[in-house]
């Protein structure tokens, strides 16, 4: 049965399942399948080396899916930047109205998406950079919590908490990404107050996800525990696959007297690490995985995966509602008496801790 919810009311699609930007990965066989099984599939424009080769990638998803699809523009810090205004204008005038942003200052490229009258979902791993994107008119926030594969953000807060922080303080609806492969992960981020969630790393490990084969095996046979983190020293924290090359930059990093960026950059190289797509050697370079790729068990279709996960969250939130007895007739449990309304009646100390304080 079909869910209904801001995200799929909002861009017309059947199940709120929205498959990540993923930067030599994000290519239109695995958006349009994506979108054919009734989720969002999203192109990732960095893929392509110029705002022309974009709008080609744009012509081909269309011959490939009567489905709306979105396009992923991913703003990082470079010494020569990408001509971001040019990819966003590819976006605009292909006719696409729905784009994910994530990354830095994205304030000019997302007025420039907001005046064409796209949707935009900005994706960000704090409340306070979601908040900064609500003010630049973003229509859903993107809420990465720290398991997520990629950029993780310096504040290392995971999903559980990160998701009812946006509930608590949001004004705009949001997703939930980090961590998600099931339908369990999907009828639990509904409950936390999203309206749909966003995956990577599980849709890399499906048949039409435009990789080797060795590199989804290699998923397969990891652990949750099978990730690392690099370039917290330079504020820039990436998660990556716990490969070779990976562990090598981190003990570069870790023991680099210089402190500089160049003893660990020849680890982290962005070639190696496509390449590693390419040719099937995983321990080739560097290359992204959250840690979700412990639940990940299996190399499914799209359509299989997207309806997969609509059946185990219609079972998940059914099963969890029959757990509810007795509506309408309330048990009387033991009242406190007056005067002792709003106490801790289990934990008298709580008070003397300040429990119950309201965060502000
Ligand atoms: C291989 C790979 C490449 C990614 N590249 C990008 C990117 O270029 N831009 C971006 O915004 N997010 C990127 N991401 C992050 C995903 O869009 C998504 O936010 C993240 O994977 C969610 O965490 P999950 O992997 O646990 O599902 C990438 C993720 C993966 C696995």
């Amino acid at each position: 049965m079909p869910f209904a919810t801001a995200l799929t009311r909002q861009l017309g699609i059947k199940i709120p399942v929205v498959q990540g930007g993923m930067q030599w990965v994000g290519y239109a066989e695995l958006a349009s399948a994506v979108s054919n099984a009734g989720g969002l599939g999203i192109l990732t424009a960095l893929t392509q080396p110029s705002p022309a080769d974009l709008r080609k990638e744009i012509q081909r998803c269309k011959t490939m899916t009567p489905h709306p699809f979105g396009v992923n523009l991913t703003l990082l810090p470079a010494l020569v930047p990408p001509d971001y205004h040019g990819y966003a204008q590819a976006i605009i005038d292909e006719g696409i109205r729905i784009v994910e942003t994530a990354g830095n200052s994205p304030g000019p490229v997302i007025r420039q998406l907001k005046a064409a009258g796209c949707t935009v979902l900005h994706k960000c791993t704090t409340v306070r950079h979601a908040r900064s994107a609500v003010a630049l008119g973003v229509d859903f926030l993107s809420i990465d919590g720290f398991e997520c594969a990629g950029h993780v953000g310096e504040s290392d807060v995971t999903n559980f908490i990160l998701l009812s922080r946006a509930r608590q303080s949001l004004t705009v609806p949001f997703i939930a990404s980090g961590g998600f492969a099931d339908g369990q992960g999907l009828a639990a981020a509904l409950a936390l107050g999203a309206e749909g969630i966003n995956m990577g790393t599980r849709f890399m490990c499906t048949i039409e996800a435009p990789i080797h084969h060795n590199v989804k095996v290699a998923i397969v046979e990891a652990q949750e525990t099978d990730t690392e983190l690099v370039l917290r020293r330079w504020r820039n924290t990436s998660r990556l696959f716990a490969n070779k090359v990976a562990k090598e930059a981190v003990k570069a990093e870790r023991e680099s007297v210089s402190g500089k960026f160049e003893d660990v950059a020849p680890f982290v190289s962005g070639k190696r690490g496509r390449e590693v797509f390419v040719n099937g050697d995983v321990d080739h370079g560097v290359w992204t995985a959250g840690q979700v790729i412990g639940l990940i068990h299996d190399i499914p279709s799209c359509q299989e995966l997207v309806e997969r996960i609509e059946r185990e969250a219609e079972e998940t939130l059914d099963k969890a509602s029959s757990l509810i007895v007795g509506r309408g007739s309330r048990p009387q449990g033991k009242q406190p008496p007056p005067g002792e309304v709003g106490k801790n009646m289990n934990n008298p100390g709580a008070e003397m801790w300040g429990i119950g304080k309201t965060k502000i």
